[in-house]
């Protein structure tokens, strides 16, 4: 079934039936509110902080109710419609949602009245607008009224959902009339100070309005035939200690042809004296239309960058528009989700991912993230494992110093060296940043000391401790005791040496990075011996020194990380990675990429952990895991494989045609987090979790940085493209260190990698290396791929002192 199609220009994705296989969502938001946007008006709206305040009630992903609406009721017969086809859903003429960056403009007509209904957050404000266009395309006068229509929360989500009897008895709403406003709060107590004030208006006076749910729906009804909209009029009720919705009635009458407008302006404050100016501010036309057309530049700014070109469009696509949209997006707002309220806590790891892929995208947001992360790492050398924007840093029972998942600390050591290579600014390094616990250390101590701390927790075969996970959550069991060990995190810390000791070379600190070196040979060396299971490379080892991720096992024999891991660390020689990539080829490929591990776990073994008792082929138990795929494709990268890097990442792709069906069901614009694996009985390839996952980062590295292969470097950019053979010309516009390079790339023999010669505006440079002018100004790069005809003309990146296996 089709449900619908990119706009010619990439920037819109038009949904042509409501009915879509599951809720299909836009993030609309600014930097202190957020709102998710279904393809019919469902969802909800948050002010800072998804938990604790939350603007609407949204019960479920399958039911996507409520959401935003509004109700016509046609005078001349009385019957009853929503434009956004939920939640009455009867038949409608014509119906169309266009998500595109920073909006969601839904349209429909029924019996040639015709409604446009166009949602969006303001660049700044805690506020969401509603603009609607109404048309009357019949050639009789029309007269029909309009009911308005948000749910409220107003407060704290999980006390909502644990105590909707006792926190409705909070709930104040009424109508006040000199804003022509709805307000609604939850008066504060001093057990639950922290509170807001939320307000419905219109730009046209009302005609009546509800604060009551109970006088609007009617006992026994449903947002599908609210008894209001049934009899005709609002009952004009305010509220006190039961649930609210803000309901405001306008009665309309047009004559043929002709158009009206009318805007909604929902906000949410903490500090109630604001509403007023809030109100002034959006309840007009023409600021509603200003706020559009400035989200809309806002967007496309933010989007226009760092560009690609190549013979793929759809590629072209997810990279420049969607994938770079879902990345600002997720990076803004990384706790609420349409698959989970949110409790507003946001992954150590997750952000420093995030970090790496937001500074080619937008520098100054991730350098302030990175700045945040660092704050929370203990004095130890250890991380918080999450941390909200109310609440500060999480970490549970677990205090600094003990092992929650092993590899928390060591994603901030690749997040700040990605900085540097992206800014070439070094003296962030001697930058102070203070511990969590206290004390402050130069950001190059911080991430030294990662290291140090890593080794503190090292198991008796000499890997890191796994303690209650490491990057896959659900091994939450396998390393209680304390005495697990994960090769995996062994891996991640091999490369955290391997990059700590590269930037110590290059900053002349040859002490460190002769220590970096022997430290990752060794770590490298026991990976090689007790990390290798035969074939490929093992997991961990449990409490009890049982390998998992072994051929001896029937379930859960291989796992993908380890394999990628090893790659991406450079601990695995020639012939182990030939050896690991075929057997990742034959256990764990799939149409839609590659299974986390293989055969999924059929039922729970404590000694593992919930991994073990997730339904075969979901999440961490052998789902097709986008995050963990992206890994791979950049780990093909680096060995040269551009063609399976492509495929592989075609297959990531929302767009890929095994996809293209009822059974994938997530939305065709962003990536999920992961597809129902090929062990489950009946779900794959389902799409989950879409828009929150570090799947968004690594892709849009993987493209830009080892596909289309203009990768920062501590010395500049270095030209390295590995594409597949049919890509014969491609271009990609780098902004890098306060310049623009114009890079194209001629493969006119179709090789997967080799660089034969590059001109840097017109004069051939000697090695792949373009160091910056930092002069501001565009600069061209014409790159030129083959195969070197004469084996000692190849060009090659300066060698360095310290050879890292
Ligand atoms: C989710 C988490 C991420 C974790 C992954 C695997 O994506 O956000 O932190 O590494 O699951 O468990």
């Amino acid at each position: 079934m089709n449900y619908g199609n990119f706009s010619q220009d990439g920037k819109e994705y038009i949904i042509n039936r409501p009915d879509t296989p599951k809720p299909w969502i836009n993030y609309l938001s600014n930097d202190i509110y957020h709102a998710l946007v279904s393809q019919t008006g469902g969802g909800f709206s948050y002010y800072r902080d998804c938990k604790y305040h939350r603007i609407h009630r949204w019960a479920h992903i399958d039911l996507d109710q409520p959401g935003r609406y509004l109700y016509i009721r046609e005078s001349a017969d009385g019957e009853t419609w929503t434009p956004n086809w939920q939640p009455i859903q009867r038949n409608l003429d014509k119906w169309e949602t266009r998500h595109g960056l920073g909006y969601t403009t839904v349209s429909a007509e029924k019996k040639g009245l015709e409604i446009k209904i166009t949602y969006l957050v303001p660049v700044e404000d805690p506020v969401e607008l509603w603009v609607v266009k109404l048309k009357n395309n019949t050639s009789k006068k029309r007269e029909f009224k309009s009911f308005a229509f948000a749910e409220w929360v107003v407060g704290d989500q999980f006390n909502e959902n644990d105590y909707q009897n006792i926190m409705c008895l909070y709930n104040r709403g009424y109508f006040d009339k000199k804003d022509n406003a709805i307000c609604v709060h939850k008066e504060p107590t001093s057990t639950r100070p922290i509170t807001g004030y939320a307000f419905f208006t219109s730009d046209i006076l009302l005609d009546g309005f509800d604060c009551r749910k109970l006088s609007f729906l009617g006992q026994y009804r449903s947002w599908d035939n609210p008894v209001v909209v049934e009899k005709g009029d609002c009952t004009n009720s305010s509220v006190n200690g039961e649930d609210m919705v803000g309901v405001l009635q306008h009665n309309w009458s047009l004559k043929p042809g002709e158009e009206k407008e009318i805007v909604f302006a929902l906000g949410y404050t903490e500090h109630k004296e604001e509403i007023e100016g809030l109100i002034r501010k959006y309840r007009s036309y023409e600021t509603a239309t200003k706020s559009l057309n400035e989200v809309k530049s806002f967007w496309l700014e933010r989007v226009d960058g760092l560009k690609i070109e190549t013979p793929d469009k759809a590629f072209d696509r997810i990279v420049n528009i969607w994938g770079k949209y879902q990345l600002l997006n997720i990076t803004r707002w990384r706790s609420a989700s349409y698959y989970y309220h949110g409790d507003g806590g946001q992954g150590y790891r997750d952000t420093a991912q995030d970090v790496e892929g937001l500074l080619s995208v937008d520098l100054q947001a991730a350098e302030s993230r990175l700045r945040k992360l660092l704050s929370y790492q203990y004095n130890s050398g250890h991380a918080v494992s999450g941390f909200s924007d109310i609440e500060g840093p999480w970490e549970g029972s677990l205090k600094g110093g003990i092992v929650g998942k092993s590899d928390v600390a060591v994603w901030i050591v690749y997040a700040v060296i990605a900085y540097l290579k992206e800014t070439g600014n070094y003296k962030f390094l001697e930058e102070v940043i203070p511990f969590v616990d206290g004390d402050s250390a130069t950001v190059y101590e911080h991430i030294k000391r990662v290291i140090s701390y890593l080794e503190t927790k090292i198991g008796k075969r000499g890997f890191p401790l796994i303690g209650r996970a490491d990057w896959n959550d659900a091994l939450d069991k396998c390393g209680i005791n304390g005495r697990g060990e994960s090769v995996w995190t062994a891996m991640a810390l091999c490369r955290a040496m391997k990059q700590l000791g590269e930037l110590a070379e290059y900053i002349h600190d040859i002490k460190t990075a002769q220590m970096m070196n022997q430290k990752y040979l060794d770590l490298a060396k026991k990976i090689n011996q007790e990390g290798w299971d035969g074939k490929w490379y093992r997991a961990l080892y449990t409490d009890e020194d049982r390998p998992i991720g072994t051929e001896k096992d029937k379930e859960g024999k291989i796992f993908l990380n380890p394999q990628t891991w090893a790659l991406l660390s450079g601990v695995s020689n020639e012939e182990r990675t030939k050896m690991v990539i075929s057997q990742v080829d034959k256990y764990l490929a799939s149409e839609v990429g590659y299974a986390l591990l293989y055969p999924a776990y059929t039922s729970y073994d404590p000694t593992i952990g919930r991994i073990s008792a997730f339904s075969p082929g979901t999440k961490e138990n052998a789902a097709v895991f986008s995050h963990a795929v992206a890994f791979l494709i950049v780990a093909l990268c680096q060995k040269g494989l551009g063609d399976k890097a492509f495929d592989t990442f075609s297959k990531v792709m929302p767009t890929h045609s095994f996809k293209q069906s009822d059974k994938y069901r997530a939305e065709p614009y962003v990536y999920a987090e992961y597809c129902v694996g090929p062990g489950h009985p009946y779900q794959y390839p389902e799409g989950q979790f879409a828009w929150n996952t570090g799947t968004a980062p690594w892709m849009w590295q993987a493209a830009t940085e080892w596909i289309l292969g203009a990768r920062r470097e501590f010395d500049g950019l270095f030209i390295d493209p590995c594409l597949p053979p049919h890509f014969k010309k491609c271009k990609i516009t780098r902004p890098f260190r306060g310049d623009v390079y114009e890079i194209t790339i001629e493969n006119p023999d179709g090789v997967e990698k080799g660089v034969l010669k590059i001109e840097l505006d017109g004069v051939e440079i000697k090695n792949q290396l373009i160091k910056p002018f930092q002069d501001g100004k565009r600069h061209q790069v014409n790159v030129l791929m083959g195969l070197p005809k004469i084996k000692k003309k190849k060009i090659s990146i300066k060698k360095r002192q310290l050879a890292f296996a």
